[in-house]
């Protein structure tokens, strides 16, 4: 049936595998040979594939050196010696499902004849690198290459800590090339990018582009200190190892076996391989990961699984370009280009003005992302992007989406630079850092700046302040930047509990999109507003009340003077009704409220505990606040600096009069004893990574309510580590430590009902 097809047919394919062939090859050259990305994986495996099927249908379009028969990039033209690999290094297929995995292990099965052992590990995101050894001694290191001739890279890896030259043991083959990937821990990843903007120098795109980058530089030409950062850099890389060539008589039976003789010889084996007996199985392991990837020191892009048994490798054989006894299982990209449609800034609750992203949306891991913060202007510089650039963006699981930076060879000239504003977009005020040094910019304006005050006031109403429902981001806007009256209600957060219902029905305020807190317009182009506190009502009679004063109406007038009126709206009873039941918060939840710097619920519930009122807390040195256990010096300093404010203490007194209860009833003064006898009375707890059923600040409250200490930093006196997916270091350091480490059930149940829970 293959052969039914017309000429015209294979015309056409002919025409579209000659375009996708001359692409790929571009964007391999770019990708290997410039370390540049133009498109997403995704993007180039679809277009793979693409060329695959032309070639599946129509075989006489398939040649040796199609894309889909060869490997990589190329040798020639290199700054490197050529290294021809004693056997050739091959790629991996792929697959994007669980459905077509199952597919491959199916067929693997059927051609096998008998059972299966599926070896699962992780295919690393980073440079493929081929040692030889010679008698037990490294020889030579090389870049793949196209796969049959490889760069020279011998030089630099000796600067690569755990790559042995000499093998531990004895018994070595004569020859054996021993594969793996070389690459970027994350933590050192970023580090390394952290150091690129701090020195003024350009940021690389991603991990993989860093590993290249580095291990082909050239010593010569390079000056003494340039020398010290390349060595430097070449030191943090890393390499682990995932296979063999050249060596046909292997002692062993099995892939796995294979690790275990490596690791012997002092080669660096990942830790996460697992031998699966089903393909089920297997899929599970895809599956477990594609949910943990965070979880790894190392990016990830997919799984590798091979067939365990080596006597199969050579029954399956190989294709020009992959095993048929391995198979790559790709996860969706964390990692995508889109267009940079504009850099704004935004002005938030501490006067910090952030220059963000706003970008063509896009899916990336799973969800779309339109915005992305830069931080301050000299990320912005060093990440090198200009308005209209294609940039890389990253979003890695449910962390935050990163503009990594630009696809430089798709700029055509209209790109513009972004121009840091010298004033506040909300105030007019000149913007400053907050002392010589910072690169941050600040608006000094804090009081009335009335982007600052809308983001306090938005505090105010948040969960770990005083968790005031109707007043949001809409509502904080609409208090402090309305459109109209023009006279905002609030001028600073000090009248916020004095406000009345005349103040605010009449307000309208303009519709921002949550993503890019830009003013979104309606259909015919024209700024969307809406009044989020009042709604209209057909006027019953012909002389009825007007709802407000007539001489505030400004250019909307019009809207409220026909034959309806406006009446307030259920959401401005419950704010008003909300401010009042708040005002007798308990007192932590009111310190929270104050903005006040480094005072969140940990320390607002130590100093409530402990003094139980804000005079107390006010009347305290500095050494009587910094002695508090969870307060600490910091703290003290960033209080007694607030206090210190005039239009603070206005705050404190207006709040005061509108009913505000600052003292804890009952409390009996300074230094008593906080109420002691919870489950947790005596017991420090760490919690880190996400834990299930519990926000970060929900699991420190749920220890402290329990009455016991919630510690940042894990130690020989800590009780408990309770450990989430994405916990990290501190995870390690318990487990240095032996400490007792338990997951989110347990943590719910220590919380609820003691340590003693956990025996049973
Ligand atoms: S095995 C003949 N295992 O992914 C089979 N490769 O996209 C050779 N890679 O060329 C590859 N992690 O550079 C294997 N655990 C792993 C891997 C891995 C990353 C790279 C390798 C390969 C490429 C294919």
């Amino acid at each position: 049936m293959t052969d039914t097809y017309s000429t015209s047919e294979l015309e056409a394919a002919g025409v579209e595998a000659g375009r996708l062939t001359t692409r790929i090859l571009e964007l391999r050259d770019a990708y290997y040979e410039r370390d540049t990305t133009l498109v997403s994986d995704e993007e180039y495996d679809l277009m793979l594939r693409r060329l695959q099927a032309l070639e599946r249908l129509f075989p006489e379009l398939q040649s040796q050196d199609s894309p889909t028969q060869t490997v990589g990039g190329r040798a020639q033209a290199s700054l490197f010696d050529p290294v021809t690999h004693v056997e050739r290094m091959l790629s991996l297929d792929n697959v994007f499902s669980i459905d077509e995995f199952e597919a491959w292990a199916a067929k693997v099965e059927r051609d096998s004849g008998r059972h299966v052992d599926y070896l699962c590990e992780l295919k690393i995101d980073g440079l493929a690198i081929n040692l030889r050894y010679e008698n037990g001694r490294l020889v030579s290191a090389a870049t793949r290459g196209d796969g049959v001739v490889g760069e020279d890279v011998t030089e630099n890896i000796a600067f690569v800590p755990g790559i042995p030259r000499r093998l531990d043991g004895d018994g070595h083959p004569p020859i054996v090339e021993v594969r793996g990937e070389v690459f970027f821990a994350v933590e050192d990843f970023e580090k390394l990018n952290a150091d690129q903007v701090e020195a003024g120098e350009k940021v690389f795109a991603n991990a993989r582009n860093a590993a290249s980058g580095s291990l082909r530089q050239k010593a010569e030409r390079k000056t003494a200190a340039q020398l010290a950062i390349m060595r430097k850099r070449l030191g943090k890389l890393r390499m682990l190892v995932h296979g063999i060539g050249a060596w046909h008589n292997p002692p062993v039976a099995a892939q796995s076996e294979i690790y275990e003789l490596l690791a012997g010889w002092g080669l660096p084996v990942s830790s996460h391989f697992r031998v699966m007996t089903t393909a089920k199985a297997a899929a599970e392991f895809i599956e477990y990961f594609g949910e943990h990837r965070a979880s790894v020191e190392h990016e990830i892009d997919g799984i590798v699984v091979k067939v365990d048994e080596l006597a199969l490798h050579e029954e399956l054989g190989a294709t020009s370009r992959a095993p048929r006894w391995a198979i790559a299982y790709k996860y969706p990209p964390e990692q995508v280009n889109t267009k940079l449609l504009d850099i704004v800034v935004s002005v938030g609750r501490t006067g910090r003005v952030t220059p963000f992203a706003v970008m063509q949306p896009v899916r990336v891991a799973g969800s779309v992302v339109r915005q992305a913060t830069l931080h301050n202007q000299d990320v912005v510089k060093a990440k090198g992007v200009l308005i209209g650039d294609t940039v890389v963006l990253r979003k890695a699981g449910d962390v935050i989406p990163e503009v990594l930076g630009p696809v430089v060879e798709l700029r055509d000239g209209s790109e513009r630079e972004f121009v840091m504003p010298q004033f506040c977009p909300a105030c007019g005020s000149e913007l400053a850092p907050a002392k010589e040094g910072d690169v941050d910019l600040r608006c000094p304006n804090a009081r009335a700046c009335p982007a600052q005050v809308q983001g306090r006031v938005e505090h105010v109403g948040s969960r770990g302040a005083l968790d005031i429902e109707g007043l949001g981001e809409v509502a904080a806007a609409a208090l402090t930047q309305p459109l109209h009256p023009v006279e905002a209600p609030l001028v600073t957060e000090a009248g916020l509990f004095a406000l009345r219902m005349e103040d605010i029905f009449p307000i309208r305020v303009i519709v921002r999109d949550p993503e890019t807190g830009l003013p979104k317009e309606t259909e015919d182009g024209e700024i969307k507003a809406v009044a989020p506190f009042s709604r209209k009502r057909k006027k019953t009679g012909k002389d009825a009340d007007p709802p407000f004063d007539p001489t505030l109406s400004g250019p909307d007038s019009a809207e409220f003077a026909g034959d309806e009126e406006y009446v307030p709206s259920a959401a401005a009873e419950e704010l008003l009704r909300n401010l009042e039941t708040a005002k007798t918060s308990p007192l932590w939840r009111i310190l929270v409220a104050l903005s006040i710097r480094h005072v969140g619920p940990v320390a607002a519930r130590a100093l409530a505990n402990y003094f139980g009122s804000l005079d107390a807390i006010r009347a305290a040195s500095r050494d009587e606040l910094a002695a508090v256990d969870g307060v600490g010096g910091i703290i003290a300093d960033a209080l007694i600096d607030w206090f210190a404010v005039d239009w603070h203490r206005e705050i404190i007194d207006s709040w005061t009069d509108a009913g505000v209860q600052f003292a804890t009833p009952g409390h009996p003064g300074p230094g008593a004893a906080a109420a002691a006898g919870g489950v947790l009375d005596g017991v420090t707890v760490v919690a880190t990574g996400s834990l299930e059923g519990f926000t970060r600040e929900g699991a420190l409250e749920a220890i402290i309510a329990a009455g016991g200490k919630a510690a940042s930093s894990v130690s020989k006196k800590t009780d408990f580590v309770a450990a989430g997916p994405g916990a990290g270091s501190k995870l390690a350091k318990a487990e240095e430590l032996g400490l007792r480490i338990i997951d989110a059930a347990q943590f719910a149940r220590l919380v609820s009902e003691g340590p003693s829970a956990l025996d049973s």
